[in-house]
This record gives C-alpha cells, structure tokens and sequence, in this order.
C-alpha cells in the first residue's frame, strides 16, 4: 500500500505546496528511492498543479482540455440541471501523468482549479470522496502526496480520511506557531468525530530557515514548546531559505535542475526527505 501523507499547516504560505512538489522529485528522482509517487493537489488556487507542470502546460492541457480534476472527484455525484444522472467516475481518468524518469520511477497529478471552490460551498457528504477512490488507483503508486489549503473545510477532512500521515511546514518567524493548536484542534475533532487514529503527525518541519538571530531562535523556540506539548516531532533538519525554490516553481523542474541552484540546499532538502523518509518508512 502507498504511504500517504498530507502537507497541512492552517497558516498560509509556509512552503506546503512546494515542499510537496519538491519531496515527490526527491523521491522519484534519487536512485536510493526510485519511487512512483501520486500528487493530489487539493487547493482551489492549484498552485501545486502550476508548480509541477509550469503555468503554460496547466493552461494548455488541464484548463483547455478539460482534464478531470479533484473537483470532479467531489462532484462526481452532482447533477446538473438539464443533464442526466451523471456517470460513474473512472479513477483513473483524474490523473495526469505528469514527469516519467529512467527506471520506471514518476510523478502522477491529480490536478486541481479554480472551480474545486464551488465544492465547499455545498460540502455536504462529500469529505470521504477521495479516500474512497484511492484504494482504486494507490496500487500503482509508492507514495501519495497530499497538498492542503490553508483554511479548514471539506477539503482538510478530505485529506485527513486520505492520508496515514501530515508533515507540517512552519515559517521560523512571529507568528509562526500560530497555525498549530488550531490543526491540533482540528485533528482532535476529526478524531472524535470519525474515531479514527490516522492521521497521525509525522513531524514539523522548519522551512524559509536562514539562521538569522535572534528572532528565528525566538519562534524556533516557540514552536519547538508547542510540539512537544502536543507530542509532535520536530525535524532535526530546516529546509533554508532560497530563491531556488520559486525559482524550481516557475521553471517547473526538481530543485536539484533549477538552473544555478546550490549544491548545499540541494543537499539540505535531500535530508529532509531522508528523515521524512525514515519517518514513515519509505
Ligand atoms: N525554502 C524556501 N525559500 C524561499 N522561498 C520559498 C521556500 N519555500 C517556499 N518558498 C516560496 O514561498 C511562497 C509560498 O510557498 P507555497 O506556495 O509553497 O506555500 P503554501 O503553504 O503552499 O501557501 P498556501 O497556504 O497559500 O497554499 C512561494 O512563492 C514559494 O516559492
Ligand atoms: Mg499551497
């Protein structure tokens, strides 16, 4: 079975998407991991989806081609006026193949758009549509990446009854522990609600890290008393900050492959993965 693991964190612009981005080159690009990995992106700003295949290719072969995205997952029961009783969902018709490497190892989309934001306006009975399309398609895959919006809805239940494990961006800045007891609430309902133990919280995880004291040992500090408050592991590995990283996005490529990107923040990244890796057991 495919590990399954959701990028969340109820504060924005903490790295979510792109680590996912960049975590599913890691492991499908390193010949230690070699991995087929799945991306679901689950924000209606479909960052992620950009991210991985460049603004033009999104355009050209999600927008205009009409290619089934996560909203038609959690439409799938929907009937439209006029039409008839809609069709039943091919799962795999929702993925986008998106990045093929020597070795068999890849990176499957299930992209998202704008229009996914229609779903949480009529959320109801629609949290468990992705987790019950899944188990029909997780066979061809090592690892599933979730990538969350930063507000709580239909979608963070969505990805909570999909995934076995959250990894948990955090910005070292004021702040920046912000985010956390409000997705140690969320979770804690989530549990009662559905008396589930998964998701569990694999880890937090510092990025934008640039060492710069005093403030960042501040909020390191503040964030490190609210992890183990919570029994949340903390990374013993930052992700530091660099221009490579909306650099890797617009260009769409691994971090690795951006062009002038640095040997030590590559190096920096892999070891992230590499106790992500160890985590959750990849
Ligand atoms: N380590 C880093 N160093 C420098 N810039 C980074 C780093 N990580 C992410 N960024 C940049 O920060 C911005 C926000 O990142 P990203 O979109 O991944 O955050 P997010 O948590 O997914 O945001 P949202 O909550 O809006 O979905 C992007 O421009 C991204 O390129
Ligand atoms: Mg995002």
């Amino acid at each position: 079975m495919a590990k399954k693991i959701a990028l969340v964190n109820m504060k924005g612009g903490v790295g979510k998407s792109t680590l996912t981005a960049q975590l599913a080159y890691e492991y499908a690009i390193l010949s230690k991991w070699s991995k087929k990995v799945l991306v679901i992106d689950l924000d209606p700003q479909f960052n992620l989806s950009q991210y991985l295949l460049g603004a033009q290719l999104y355009d050209s072969e999600i927008l205009k081609k009409d290619f089934p995205t996560v909203w038609t997952v959690f439409e799938q029961h929907t009937h439209m006026p006029g039409s008839h009783a809609p069709a039943q969902l091919d799962p795999h018709s929702v993925v986008y193949h998106a990045k093929k490497y020597s070795g068999g190892s890849l990176i499957d989309l299930i992209p998202s758009r704008l229009e996914l934001a229609f779903s949480l306006r009529n959320p109801a009975q629609k949290e468990d549509l992705l987790a019950r399309l899944i188990p029909s398609i997780e066979d061809g895959y090592d690892i599933i990446l979730i990538d969350c919006p930063p507000t709580e809805s239909l979608l963070t239940t969505a990805a909570y009854l999909a995934s076995d494990y959250l990894l948990v961006p955090v910005k070292p800045e004021y702040l920046s522990s912000i985010g956390l007891p409000l997705l140690n609430n969320s979770l804690n309902e989530f549990r009662s609600r559905y008396g589930s133990k998964k998701p569990v919280v694999a880890g937090v995880v510092f990025n934008f890290d640039s060492d710069y004291a005093p403030e960042e040992r501040k909020s390191k500090g503040e964030v490190s008393a609210v992890c183990s408050n919570f029994g949340w592991y903390l990374f013993k590995n930052p992700i530091p900050y660099s221009k490579s990283f909306p650099k890797s996005a617009r260009e769409g490529s691994a971090l690795r492959w951006t062009t002038h990107s640095r040997y030590e923040t590559v190096t920096k990244f892999t070891k992230v993965a590499d106790e992500l890796a160890g985590l959750v057991g990849i």
